[in-house]
């Protein structure tokens, strides 16, 4: 695999597709450890939010206004963003799929919860499988471990992953590198840790527990591109 990824803090990040971008749960503007990020400079093709909570979606209607870019997230979000005048747009649900011109987009499953920050029903949180000539990766989005997960493993060949590694609210970097040896990637792009208090982590000790399964935690820096 061959393919660039911006890291925006906390859940947000970036990829570049056949040379489309896409982003992900963009949550910058509140984000103090994001303040070097122009979130202005940010440019986007597509937005896709993996469920509704302020910390994965606070900068989604700014960025989507700004750049025309479609959204691609569940029902109830999609027709939230509608509300709001967001009319470019594709709404999935748990299993579904979708062709787009870089490559396939399937919405996964996901154990968590979802709600709006309006308190409008967010539908139920989920992840994306992402499918395209360059590369295949799977980003969970917010979530525990679950065997759901060893599905993605079975039928989907992936190159690498974007996994909430920060515990308390989802994951934590051992449950992750379970999630990566069930999926079948060694590199793990590592998200949704030290935002807040309660999921600050050690980092050399996720990374040496991930190396001690033979697989590579990536812990780029806030606005690092780095290359899969
Ligand atoms: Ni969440
Ligand atoms: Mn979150």
């Amino acid at each position: 695999p061959n393919m660039n990824t911006t890291f925006y803090g906390h859940s947000c990040f970036s990829v570049e597709i056949n040379g489309y971008k896409i982003l992900f749960d963009p949550f910058i503007s509140p984000n103090p450890a994001a303040s070097n990020i122009d979130v202005e400079s940010i440019e986007a093709d597509y937005v896709l939010l993996s469920h509704g909570h302020e910390d994965h979606i606070a900068d989604a209607e700014a960025i989507l206004k700004r750049t025309g870019a479609t959204l691609i997230a569940n029902f109830e979000i999609v027709s939230w963003y509608g509300a709001k005048g967001h009319e470019k747009s594709h709404p999935l649900n748990h299993g579904g799929s979708v062709q787009l011109p870089f490559g396939k987009v399937k919405f996964v499953n996901a154990v968590h919860s979802s709600v709006l920050p309006d308190g409008s029903y967010g539908g139920n949180p989920g992840g994306f499988v992402v499918e395209s000539n360059e590369c295949n990766f799977y980003f969970s989005g917010d979530t525990a471990l679950t065997y759901d997960m060893k599905i993605l493993g079975e039928f989907h060949k992936l190159d690498w992953a974007v996994l909430c590694i920060g515990d308390n609210f989802t994951m934590g970097y051992e449950d992750a590198a379970i999630c990566a040896d069930w999926i079948g990637v060694d590199k793990v792009l590592g998200t949704h840790f030290d935002t807040f208090p309660y999921i600050e982590i050690d980092h050399s000790a996720a990374s040496q527990h991930f190396a001690s399964k033979g697989k590579q935690l990536l812990l780029p820096a806030t606005g690092e591109t780095i290359s899969i």
